[in-house]
């Protein structure tokens, strides 16, 4: 009979050295749907790879010297050992330079050409020379280049575009009719409220202004954008469009694309409509899950609080991590990473619940009967309660399992690691050894533990893959499939059990956090070095700054300018008007009331046709993702500030 098939996709991954925790949550998550599949038997394709063309690559491998494809290349090497690393059984890595992937999306392009879907056309905007860059009107300031500041002139670029209109309304009734297609369930009702319903705009799908990517083959100075390039992933990992179309004849369309949220709209969007411009079965299910949060924000390098995953997995092992990733994160919303949860888990869930269940069973069985294993036969009723539940635990797994709801599938694990706990107490097993007559009874608590043991150890191998092993080591268990799941028997009477390591060592809370703290700080100065400070100035430079503080009396947006503010100030009975470049980090009304500092005597300027009377004081982090505006507290308008 033929196996059934089970394809799952994590994102390829942009080349970046350093991925952080967050990162590989995708990739962990997908990695354990996989293990749980292929244990229930299903032939499974886990994909994964990296998404490496783009001009943010080019730039950075001019920047260092080298060409794009050798700057890649070591830091696919990387990614691919920190997969390792990870324990991730991916069956396939793509990356996007691999020739029969050029080749297909080449081929793609052309059909979507050929057929009328794609058309040339022209994009028109502003253009700096320097910066080899176009802009739109709302991007520039002061009618000038947002980057370098030099003038812009009005220019058309040929593209290609995508009519992404023509395919709308099909898509908006395939998600209609397909309650499963998008999930979570919100998110399915944010895409098409969001983005379907309003109307699609035709997407533009080459680039001229770089060339590391796939060119267009009939208009060489064309590169293909790198979402079409990197969606086709999906299906050029596959074979299809090549000689070779088995795999993707077995295994098209995919079981579930799992990608975070943030890019859920290529994927439920334009991914869509590319496989319905080229006639092909759309992907069951897209699931967008949450993020992974460091104090309540994104992780970002400037800020510091990027989480390496391989500092935690040298110091509290690859399972420990990844139990935290899988039961922390919730269905579909977002979860939260903070040494002290991390550290605090571990010690209750993995040293204590189900470390301290295998060495307190494993060693019983040593001292009581000598490591042989006896066999159940006194059976009492106070067993079947355990019994049961381990009974109906792998169809509460496999059922949370089937919704990809990863962490409720460890709950259920969980409460059978904890049931069992509570079994030792209840039936004190030190106590039943003291006497000779319960030597039958004591016999079949031990047994019971340990055929519980063998459940928990079947149960988490696809999420714990390495302790799972270790459990069956000292349990001395090789019935490891899912079907000897479904009595309660298993476990061998006569064989003998191995106390072996201490499954997860209790972490000394406080202790580890602060050596973390030490770490985390000597990597933010490693990683951050401090802008060098500017060339002396004397006392009477300074003094020719005129800082004060004034209040913000209004607040609006510049129209058509994205990232400017026009704030109304009191200079102490003096009104001033100032525009300023903050509007992504503040909404006007927070600014309302506020007391900032202003160098009052700069000479004004006119930005996008408003007058500016000065400029705001800000700090900002080096990537510029957080901005302060300067807060003096709440001295008097006017005061001088030195
Ligand atoms: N290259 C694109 C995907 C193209 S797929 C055809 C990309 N790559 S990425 O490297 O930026 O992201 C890879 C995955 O990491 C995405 O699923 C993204 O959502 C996920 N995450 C990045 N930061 C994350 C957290 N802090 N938490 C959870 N997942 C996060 O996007």
């Amino acid at each position: 009979m033929c196996k059934k098939t089970y394809y799952i996709t994590t994102p390829i991954y942009y080349p970046s050295a350093n991925l952080h925790i967050g990162n590989t949550y995708t990739t962990v998550a997908a990695d354990a749907m996989a293990r749980f599949k292929r244990l229930k038997g299903y032939d499974v394709m886990f994909l994964t790879g990296t998404d490496e063309h783009g001009q943010k690559i080019q730039r950075i491998a001019e920047e260092k010297g080298v060409t794009p494809k050798a700057y890649v290349d070591e830091i696919v090497a990387g990614i691919k050992d920190l997969w390792k690393l990870m324990n991730i059984s991916y069956d396939k890595f793509i990356r996007t330079t691999d020739d029969y992937h050029i080749k297909t999306v080449q081929d793609i392009f052309k059909k979507l050409y050929a057929q009328g879907d794609i058309y040339k056309s022209s994009y028109e905007g502003w253009y700096c020379t320097p910066c080899e860059s176009f802009w739109t009107e709302t991007q520039l300031v002061d009618s000038k280049c947002p980057d370098c500041g030099r003038p812009v002139e009005k220019a058309k670029e040929e593209a290609y575009f995508f009519k992404m209109s023509k395919y709308a309304p099909r898509l908006i009734e395939h998600i209609e009719n397909h309650p499963e297609f998008i999930q979570p369930e919100s998110r399915r009702n944010e895409m098409l409220n969001n983005f379907l319903k309003p109307g699609l705009q035709d997407l533009c799908v080459s680039r001229t202004s770089f060339n590391w990517g796939i060119p267009v083959t009939f208009d060489e100075s064309h590169v293909i954008y790198v979402w079409i390039d990197a969606l086709s992933n999906y299906i050029t990992a596959l074979g299809y469009g090549s000689d070779d179309t088995e795999l993707y004849k077995k295994y098209w369309p995919a079981d579930v694309h799992l990608i975070g949220k943030d890019i859920l709209r290529f994927h439920t969007i334009y991914w869509p409509i590319m496989l319905m411009a080229l006639d092909l079965p759309l992907p069951k299910q897209v699931f967008g899950h949450g993020w992974l949060l460091v104090d309540g924000g994104k992780m970002s390098k400037s800020k510091g609080n990027v989480v390496d995953p391989v500092i935690l997995v040298n110091h509290f092992g690859v399972d420990a991590v990844r139990y935290y990733l899988l039961r922390e994160i919730p269905f579909g919303s977002d979860g939260l990473f903070t040494n002290e949860l991390f550290i605090k888990k571990i010690n209750s869930d993995l040293a204590n619940d189900l470390g301290n269940l295998l060495s307190r069973s494993v060693t019983m069985v040593e001292k009581y009967f000598d490591g042989v294993i006896p066999a159940p036969t006194a059976k009492e009723a106070i067993d079947d309660e355990l019994i049961k539940l381990a009974l109906e635990t792998p169809l509460k797994v496999e059922a949370a399992m089937d919704k990809l709801k990863i962490p409720e599938a460890l709950d259920a694990i969980w409460d059978l690691v904890g049931r069992a706990n509570k079994y030792i107490d209840e039936t004190t097993p030190w106590i039943l050894a003291k006497d000779d007559s319960k030597k039958e009874r004591l016999g079949t608590v031990l047994y019971n533990l340990i055929e519980s043991l063998r459940f928990t150890s079947v149960l988490v191998s696809a999420f714990l893959p390495v302790t799972s092993e270790k459990i069956n080591e000292q349990i001395n268990s090789e019935l490891t499939s899912w079907d000897t799941l479904s009595a309660f028997d298993g476990t061998s009477a006569g064989k003998k059990v191995k106390r072996g390591e201490t499954l997860f060592p209790r972490i000394d809370l406080e202790a580890k956090i602060k050596e973390f703290e030490a770490l985390s700080q000597r990597t933010k100065e490693e990683k951050a070095p401090m802008q060098p400070i500017k060339e002396e100035i004397t006392i009477d430079d300074f003094d020719k700054i005129d800082l004060r503080v004034v209040k913000v009396i209004s607040c609006e947006p510049v129209k058509g300018a994205k990232k400017l503010l026009k704030l109304k100030v009191d200079l102490g009975g003096e009104e001033r008007q100032v525009v300023s470049g903050i509007a992504q980090y503040y909404k006007p009304e927070e600014l309302v009331g506020k007391n900032v500092v202003l160098v009052a005597n700069l000479k004004p300027v006119k930005l996008r046709g408003e007058l500016s009377q000065g400029m705001i004081l800000a700090a900002a982090t080096d990537d510029d993702s957080v901005l302060y505006a300067v807060n003096p507290g709440d001295l008097p308008s006017g005061s001088q500030v030195r």
